[in-house]
């Protein structure tokens, strides 16, 4: 073949791709014209292929008239291309017009629950004194609830916290004081911990019970830990959960687990002490049991009595929060209506 023949072939190529080019609609269909004109086995590279037909001194000048028009076929098509993307992304823009008019579509951010803000002041408080916070879990061994506690099987102890039974040997613990056993046990000492959790007894429900509530256990077991280090403890987190001025008052109780026991009383945060309708016009609300940890349950969770003492306590978490938060019916606590509960 000659060079003229040659340049009159590709000039008729370089037409008909032109053609198809701007005829094409579509990404695919230039698609179509790259492998037709350029591809394998496109009419462009069927040319190259013939140049073993074309007179060696011929060749460079075949050579590089092919490039050229691959050169502008190329060119074309990528001019095209971006046409088309531009057109497509004009489309695209067009129908996905956002109405920044509209109103939005408020996303409620949720709300701490009272018990939840309660709590946190409380680990708050005794992590600031060097406590640890650890947990215990909600299905229990009556071993741990009851018998490592100083109550054995048949003790009326058992009756009072009435809970629920899963079989003969676990129950779903009816406090947190088996945190404490599980503590002790585990042989690290000295101990200051917390054990904040739920809790079951089978209660009706009513303003200030519920068979599932919480309680926040506190344990301390050093060497010559004495009743003075409960009080001065106690006193100090009162104060810090219900202000400086708040006084204590620790009422002989019992409790199977601590000798001797107490009940503490607060004097009342609202009226100070007068006596108001907050406190039932006594002037001290109760606000938890304590004692010193009894030398039996100590022995029974392998520690030595005679080298160490300890205090306990345990608290009512919802107990706190209603009188934090003065609401006077704990179901409101369960309801989760966010209209209540966004208050506080
Ligand atoms: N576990 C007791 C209850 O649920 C509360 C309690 C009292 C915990 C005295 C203690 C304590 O650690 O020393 O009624």
């Amino acid at each position: 073949m000659s060079e003229v023949n040659i340049r009159e072939k590709l000039q008729a190529i370089l037409n008909e791709a032109t053609e198809k080019i701007q005829a094409a609609d579509a990404l695919e269909k230039l698609n179509e014209v790259r492998v037709n004109f350029l591809g394998k086995k496109g009419q462009l590279t069927a040319v190259l292929k013939g140049m073993k037909d074309v007179a060696p001194e011929d060749r460079p000048k075949v050579g590089q008239l092919v490039n050229e028009a691959r050169e502008k076929l190329e060119g074309l098509m990528e001019e095209s291309k971006s046409r088309m993307e531009k057109l497509l992304l004009e489309k695209k823009l067009a129908e996905e017009v956002i109405d920044v008019t509209l109103p939005a579509k408020k996303a409620d951010v949720g709300h701490r629950h009272p018990n939840t803000i309660a709590l946190e002041e409380v680990e708050r408080i005794f992590i600031g004194m060097g406590y640890e916070v650890v947990e215990g879990p909600e299905v229990e061994y009556q071993d741990y609830n009851f018998t490592k506690l100083n109550i054995p099987e048949g003790h009326p102890a058992r009756d009072e916290q009435d809970t629920f039974f899963i079989d003969d040997k676990i129950c779903l613990r009816s406090q947190t004081s088996p945190v404490q056993a599980r503590t002790m046990e585990k042989g690290k000492l000295p101990i200051r911990m917390i054990a904040p959790g739920r809790v079951f007894r089978s209660d009706e429900v009513d303003a200030t019970h519920s068979p599932s509530f919480h309680q926040i256990e506190g344990l301390v077991i050093d060497k010559h830990i004495t009743f003075a280090d409960l009080k001065g403890t106690l006193e100090e987190f009162a104060r810090e959960l219900f202000g400086p001025e708040t006084k204590t008052k620790f009422r002989p109780h019992h409790f199977p687990f601590t000798e001797p026991s107490a009940e503490v009383d607060v004097s009342c945060f609202k009226c100070g002490g007068k006596g108001c309708r907050f406190c039932k016009g006594s002037g001290w609300i109760e606000i938890l049991g304590c004692g010193m940890v009894h030398p039996h349950v100590l022995e029974m969770c392998g520690i030595d009595p005679e080298e160490y003492t300890g205090f306990a306590f345990g608290v009512g978490l919802e107990r706190i929060a209603l009188l934090k938060y003065e609401i006077d019916d704990m179901r409101l606590l369960y309801e989760n209506d966010y209209r209540f509960l966004k208050q506080f």
